[in-house]
This record gives C-alpha cells, structure tokens and sequence, in this order.
C-alpha cells in the first residue's frame, strides 16, 4: 500500500499530530514545517527520513498528498488555499478564515480545485459528546430547542505570556468571540443543525486590562446567542476566562442531556417526568463509553478528539467519507465568530450568517476583509475588544 505523504505546518500544536499519524499505517510524515530551530529539530527528532523547511511554499513543493495546518490560527485560509491550489488535501486547525473575505476564497477555491478540505475541529469528539450526540440522534429528547456550549481556558499572567510571544502574536489581538469552534461546533456535531443568524455581548474585564504590555483582548468572554436553520436556539462562548470547565447542554421537548462542568466527563440524561421512555431512568449520570477505537482515542489528546478528527481525515482521504467539518461548516462558524463581534460592537445587532454555498450570499461578502489582527506593521481594521464603558456601566 502506497502511504499517505503528510506535511505538518507549525511545530507548536503541531507536534502533538506526530504520534497520532504514527499510530495510523494509511500515512506517513514526510515534512515538517517551523521557523524556529528548536521546535523544528525536536519533531525532526520524532519523525525520522521527514524532510524539515523552514518556508512553507518549499514544504508543499516537496511532494504531499496532505497537510496538516498549525500555524497562525489567521492565516489558515491563505495557507490552505496555496495547497489545495497545488492538489494537496488540507487538514486545517481552526480557524477556517478570519475575515468573510477569506471564507469566500477559501470556499471557492475548495470547489474550484475540487481537493479535499477538512477542519480539525476535535472538540465534538469526546466520549460524552459523541454518547449525546448518540442520544440526540435517538429521537430520545424530542426535537432540541436549546443547546449550550462553554469552553473555558483561564490562565494566570504568566501562561498567557507564554502563549502570546510577540507584541503582534494572534493571542494577543483575538476578539473572544473568534476561537468559537470548541464551544460551537459540539452543538453543531451533536443535532447537525446550522447556524443563521447571531446576535452577541462581550464583558470586559479589569483584571486583563492590567496586561496591557503583552495583550489587548481585554474582555474576558462574550456570548453568542445563535439561531439555527431548525430554529434551535444555541448559546455559545468564544474562548472565555471565566473561572470553570468547558461545558456542553442539550435541552429538547422531552429531556436534557449535559457534560463537563461539574460534571467533568460523565453524562448527566433527563427526562421530564411524564416522559421517560420505557426501560428508562428519570435522571442519571454515567461514564460513557467510546462507539469504536477505544485504545487509540484514550491516548490522544483533548479527550480523545484529536485522535477522531485524524482518523475522520484519513477515512475521507483513503475511503472517499465526507467528514462532518467540511469547508462549508468550517466557514459559517468562521462567519458566526465574525458577526458575533460585530454584533458585540453594535450593542448586540442581529447578524445573518452567509449561506456560502450560495453566489449571491458570497457576493455580499466577497470584498470584507475587516480584521482585528494586525498586518506585519501592527495595522488593523477592527478593535479587539469592547472596551469598560460599552455594556453601558
Ligand atoms: N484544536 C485544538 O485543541 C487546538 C489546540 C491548540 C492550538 N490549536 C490551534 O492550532 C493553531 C496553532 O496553535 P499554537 O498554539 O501552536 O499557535 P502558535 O502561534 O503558538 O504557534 C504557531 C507556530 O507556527 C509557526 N509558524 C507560523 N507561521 C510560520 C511561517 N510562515 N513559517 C514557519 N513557521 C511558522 C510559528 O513559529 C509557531 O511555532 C492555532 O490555530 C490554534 O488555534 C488548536
């Protein structure tokens, strides 16, 4: 069997893709990409026979079938264009674009070129989120009218410090709206519903203003409310500091289901009490168990997503099977992170979300390029953060 050739781009969180694509006969890594020596050495290290680059354009000019996207989570779009350009099949972190500019190009050029595109969203695929979404699929809750999804990562100064080197890293500029795929693409994964409209308010914190040396995001969460194309209500963080663990709700007509927070990775099932199914408890909390590949998922990182999202790109590339985060769910949660800051500062307008599959919807769009992440002279074109007086205290 001829081997999958795999580049990874970006050796931070690249590097723990290594060991995942190891575990996997269907692939092999064959280049590494990193502008700094020491990581670039390291995962040399680790993947022996890898070709190592420093300059990503000589990377996918080296001969791959795929490429996994860890750079700047910005640029994405641009990088996975350069490759799907060249008929190199893109495995992309998230997110899929910053601007609705960038998520028209990235969407046509995954048309035009007709080379597979997948998002790397791994969140969804925990062992609880995929037993809810087991559960939903069911019927069990009647129809979902409600779903939450928090993700929660607080750090104190000195861990934020170190994941924002540079005065214009992308950690330091990123609105918190915009890291929204953790918390809204389990709601997405779990009822297969997608988003239309979002309306949005971001709080902004003191504490975090204290660092204004390093970082300009001074708001500590925003929330999104999101109406989806079943009219579905979901309520979704970007990436918050609030002081809890991520958390995941579904409330349908009949019951809820829920994890994390309290519940750390147990299942919590609900039923109103005049309709619990037959054979059925009212209320209970449970370990669940993964549907398939057990060994491999406990090993990989975040729950066991990371490795789920490897093996659901590995199956679209060897067996043709179109994994959920296509480039179309990848671009409208890249749009609902967009609109949502918009709508943060416009105190809380309703934005619709674009409907990229279709022209006119990409039309509308097609020339928006406003971002608040700054060019290579610290330039941008939207603020960052709402700012004390904004919410009207
Ligand atoms: N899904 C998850 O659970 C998860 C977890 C962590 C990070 N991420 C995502 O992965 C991406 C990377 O995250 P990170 O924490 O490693 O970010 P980072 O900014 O710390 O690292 C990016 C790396 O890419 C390298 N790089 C960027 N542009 C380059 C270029 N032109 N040439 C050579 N090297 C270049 C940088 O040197 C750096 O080492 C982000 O989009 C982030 O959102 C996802």
């Amino acid at each position: 069997m001829k081997k999958l050739r795999f580049g990874i781009f970006g050796l931070g969180r690249g590097s723990s893709f290594i060991s995942i694509l190891q575990d996997f006969e269907e692939a092999e890594i064959t280049a590494l990409c990193e502008k700094e020596e020491g990581k670039l050495k390291s995962a040399g290290e680790r993947c022996p026979g890898a070709k190592l680059f420093r300059d990503y354009e000589e990377m996918l000019d080296s001969g791959l079938d795929a490429v996994i996207l860890c750079n700047y989570f910005h640029e994405h779009d641009v990088c996975a264009c350069q490759a799907m350009e060249r008929g190199i099949a893109v495995f992309s972190e998230c997110t899929s674009s910053p601007t609705l500019a960038g998520c028209v190009r990235l969407v046509e050029t995954a048309e035009s070129t007709g080379v597979k595109y997948m998002l790397a969203e791994n969140y969804p695929f925990s062992a609880a989120l995929l037993e809810m979404k087991r559960i939903v699929s069911e019927g069990k809750l009647g129809r979902i009218l409600y779903a939450e999804g928090e993700y929660n990562h607080a750090l104190p100064r000195e861990g934020l410090a170190g994941l924002t080197p540079g005065k214009y890293h992308w950690r330091a500029w990123m609105p918190r709206t915009y890291y929204v795929t953790h918390a809204l693409g389990p709601l997405m994964h779990v009822t297969g519903e997608m988003p239309v409209k979002v309306n949005a308010f971001a709080v902004h914190s003191d504490v975090l203003e204290q660092y204004d040396d390093f970082r300009h995001n001074y708001d500590a969460l925003a929330m999104m409310n999101v109406i989806t194309d079943d009219g579905a209500l979901f309520r979704a963080t970007g990436c918050t500091a609030m002081g809890s663990a991520s958390g995941y709700r579904f409330a349908g007509e009949n019951g809820c289901v829920e994890t994390g927070r309290t519940l750390g990775s147990m299942v919590n099932l609900s039923y109103q009490s005049w309709l619990v199914p037959e054979g059925e408890e009212r209320n209970r909390t449970y370990d669940p168990q993964w549907p398939a590949n057990a060994e491999l998922a406990e090993k990989a990182g975040h729950g066991g997503g990371d490795f789920w999202t490897v093996w659901n790109f590995i199956q679209y590339l060897t067996k043709g099977t179109e994994p959920f985060f296509n480039v179309y769910r990848g671009v409208a949660m890249s749009a609902v992170a967009i609109l949502g800051w918009r709508s943060c500062m416009e105190d809380g307008k309703t934005f619709y979300i674009p409907d990229f599959t279709k022209k006119e919807a990409r039309d509308a769009v097609r020339d928006d390029d406003l971002t608040p992440f700054p060019d290579e002279n610290g330039r941008v074109t939207l603020p960052c953060a709402i700012g004390k007086k904004m919410n009207g205290h």
